[in-house]
C-alpha cells in the first residue's frame, strides 16, 4: 500500500520545531512584546474587514518561518488544490469532500455545483410557497412554525446561524430546533405550537440517527393525535438527506425530500440543504449572502500565499500549541451573543474531524491531534470559567472573536474592551511585585501585603489570537465558519489524519443500540450493574 501521509515524527522540519519548542515553551510574551515595538505588525494578517492578530501567541521570527516551512514540506499548497478539485480526501469512504461546492465556489467541479443548484431550485420554491401561504397544511391552515428535527452537523449549524441572525434580520417564519433523544426538549416545542400550521423538517445525512428518528416519530404521533391518523404525512414534513430512500420508506413522498450529496460531510454540511430552516426563517437571499461570505474565502484560502493566508495561520498556529507545546485545550471566545453557539459548532468541527490517533494510511501517530475545546460568550465566561486562565495551573490557547459594530453603543463600547482587555491582561499577567505595589496602593499594612500577595499573582503568558471582523451579518458568518472549516482542513493535513470520518462516534452508538436489548447482558460488571438497577428502578 502507497504512503500517502505527512509525519511530523519523520519531517525535517517537525525535528527543528521540537527543538525550538524546547526553548519557546516558556518563552514570556511580555519580554516578547518589551523587545519589538513592531511585534503586532510582525504578526498580524488582514483580509477584507478581517483582521488576525497573531502577536500573543509565543512565535519569533524563526518559529514563524520553520511553521511555514512546514507547510511547505508537507505539501498544503497541493492538498488545497485537491480538496476543491474533489479529490477524494476522505480515503477511508472513498469519498472527495466538497461542502465548498455545496456553498457554490466556482473552484469546484462544474457536476458538484450543478447537483447542488438543483436542489437548491426546488428548495427556494418551497420556501417561497411556505412564504405566500400556498402550502398549506392538512386541514388547509398556513405554515407558521417549523420544527427543524436534526442532531450533530445536521442541526449545529442552522442552530447557530439562527441565533446570530436573529439579533438583527426580520423573521419571516418562526423556526423551532430539537436534537436531543430527550422528548423533553421537543415536547417543550410542541407545548407552543399549532399541530395544523407546523411544518417539521427531519435533517439526516443518513436517516438512520436514532435521536432524529425517536424525534420525528414523537412528532407524528403529536400530529396524529391532534388531525388524525390519516392526515397525509407529506403536508407536515419534509426531509433533508442523502438517504432518499429511508426517507421515503419513513412516509415522505419524493417531491418532499431534498437530496443532500455524499461528499457533503455532515458537520460541514450548513452549506448545503441542510440550511433550509434559515432560508425558512430569514429568506433565501439572506441565505445566499452566508454561502457568498463562504464562497469569499474560499477564494483567500486557494488563492493566498500561505504567510497571509489566514486559515493557514490559524492552522499552523494552532498546531504549534498543541503538538509542540504541547497545550491540550482551545478555549472559543466570542465576544458576541449572536455568535453565543460558535463554540459548539466549532467543537464538532475540530473535534470530530480531528480527534484521530492514527494517520491516513492507518499509522499510529506519536503526537498531540485536536486540542479539548470548549468556550462561551464574552463576558458572560468571565465570570466563570476565566478564573482558571488567570491563576490555574495549565495553559490554554484562547481565540477572541470580537465583531465591530460600525457604531457602538456604551455597552458595545464595554463589551469589545473587555475582549481587548482580557487578551491583554492573561498575556501580561501581574507578577509578585506588582501585586505587592497594588495592596500598598490599597492602604494595606505591610504584613497584609505578605500575605495576600501570593494570592494575586497571574502568571500571565496564556496564548491567544484576536480576531477582529465586522458586525455579524449572514456574510461576515459565512467567512467565519469557512475560516475555521479550511483551519481544520490545514491542521488535518500537517496531522497527516483523515479528518472526514468518524468511526470513533460508531462505537457507542452500537453499545447504545445492544443495551436497548434486553437480551444483551454488558461484557463489564459495572455497565452491568448499572443497566439491572436501571431496569429494576423500571419494574
Ligand atoms: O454522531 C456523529 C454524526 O454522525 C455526525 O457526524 C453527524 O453530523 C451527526 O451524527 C448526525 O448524523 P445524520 O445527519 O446522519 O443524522
Amino acid at each position: 500500500m502507497t504512503k500517502t501521509a505527512f509525519r511530523l515524527d519523520t519531517s525535517r522540519t517537525a525535528h527543528t520545531l521540537r527543538a525550538l519548542a524546547d526553548q519557546h515553551r516558556h518563552t514570556s510574551l511580555r519580554e516578547l512584546f518589551a523587545a519589538d515595538a513592531r511585534r503586532h505588525e510582525r504578526f498580524s494578517c488582514r483580509h477584507d474587514q478581517l483582521l488576525l492578530d497573531y502577536s500573543k501567541q509565543r512565535i519569533d521570527t524563526q518559529v514563524f518561518a520553520q511553521l511555514l516551512a512546514l507547510a511547505e514540506e508537507a505539501k498544503l499548497a497541493e492538498g488545497i488544490r485537491a480538496l476543491f478539485a474533489g479529490a477524494p480526501l476522505n480515503n477511508t469512504e472513498g469519498r472527495a469532500v466538497l461542502h465548498t461546492a455545496a456553498r457554490l465556489s466556482p473552484l469546484t467541479p462544474a457536476a458538484a455545483r450543478a447537483e447542488i443548484s438543483a436542489t437548491t431550485e426546488r428548495l427556494q420554491a418551497l420556501v417561497r410557497s411556505i412564504h405566500a401561504g400556498e402550502r398549506l397544511g392538512s386541514t388547509g391552515r398556513p405554515i407558521r412554525h417549523v420544527v427543524h428535527v436534526g442532531i450533530g452537523g445536521s442541526d449545529l449549524g442552522p442552530r447557530l446561524l439562527q441565533e446570530a441572525f436573529a439579533a438583527s434580520l426580520p423573521l419571516k417564519l418562526r423556526v423551532s430546533y430539537a436534537a436531543n433523544i430527550d422528548e423533553s426538549e421537543l415536547r417543550a416545542i410542541l407545548a407552543d405550537s399549532t399541530p395544523a400550521e407546523t411544518l417539521f423538517v427531519l435533517a439526516s445525512k443518513s436517516f438512520s440517527t436514532a435521536e432524529t428518528l425517536s424525534n420525528a416519530r414523537l412528532a407524528q404521533a403529536w400530529l396524529a393525535q391532534s388531525l388524525g391518523g390519516d392526515m397525509p404525512l407529506g403536508a407536515h414534513f419534509v426531509a433533508i438527506s442523502n438517504n432518499v430512500a429511508a426517507a421515503q420508506a419513513f412516509g415522505l413522498s419524493a417531491d418532499n425530500v431534498f437530496p443532500m450529496p455524499e461528499w457533503v460531510g455532515g458537520r460541514f454540511s450548513v452549506w448545503s440543504a441542510i440550511g433550509l430552516p434559515l432560508m425558512l426563517a430569514f429568506g433565501c437571499e439572506v441565505f445566499e449572502q452566508f454561502q457568498a461570505g463562504g464562497r469569499a474565502m474560499d477564494a483567500h484560502f486557494a488563492q493566498t500565499p500561505l504567510e497571509h493566508n489566514l486559515p493557514v495561520l490559524l492552522g499552523l498556529l494552532g498546531l504549534w500549541n498543541t503538538s509542540f507545546l504541547d497545550i491540550g485545550t482551545q478555549a472559543i471566545l466570542p465576544y458576541s451573543h449572536p455568535l453565543r453557539s460558535l463554540p459548539a459548532y466549532l467543537q464538532q468541527l475540530e473535534m470530530e474531524s480531528n480527534g484521530k490517533s492514527v494517520d491516513r494510511d492507518g499509522q499510529a501517530l506519536s503526537w498531540q491531534t485536536a486540542p479539548i475545546l470548549f468556550g462561551g460568550a464574552g463576558t458572560v465566561g468571565q465570570h466563570a470559567y476565566h478564573q482558571l486562565f488567570y491563576q490555574g495551573t495549565r495553559s490554554v490557547t484562547l481565540d477572541f472573536i470580537v465583531p465591530v459594530p460600525a457604531q457602538a453603543s456604551s455597552a458595545m463600547q464595554g463589551l469589545i474592551g473587555n475582549a481587548l482587555a482580557q487578551a491583554a491582561a492573561l498575556m501580561q499577567g501581574r507578577t509578585l511585585d506588582e501585586a505587592r505595589a497594588e495592596l500598598k496602593a490599597k492602604g494595606l499594612n505591610a504584613d497584609e501585603v505578605e500575605r495576600l500577595a501570593p494570592h494575586l499573582v497571574c502568571p500571565g503568558n496564556q496564548p491567544s489570537n484576536t480576531l477582529l471582523m465586522p458586525e455579524v451579518s449572514p456574510y461576515t458568518a459565512g467567512q467565519l465558519l469557512a475560516l475555521y472549516e479550511h483551519k481544520v482542513f490545514v491542521q488535518g493535513w500537517l496531522w497527516g489524519i483523515n479528518s472526514f470520518d468518524q468511526y470513533g462516534v460508531e462505537l457507542g452508538k452500537n453499545m447504545a443500540r445492544s443495551l436497548e436489548n434486553d437480551a444483551n447482558t454488558p461484557s463489564d460488571s459495572s455497565t452491568a450493574a448499572l443497566l439491572a438497577e436501571v431496569r429494576q428502578r423500571w419494574a
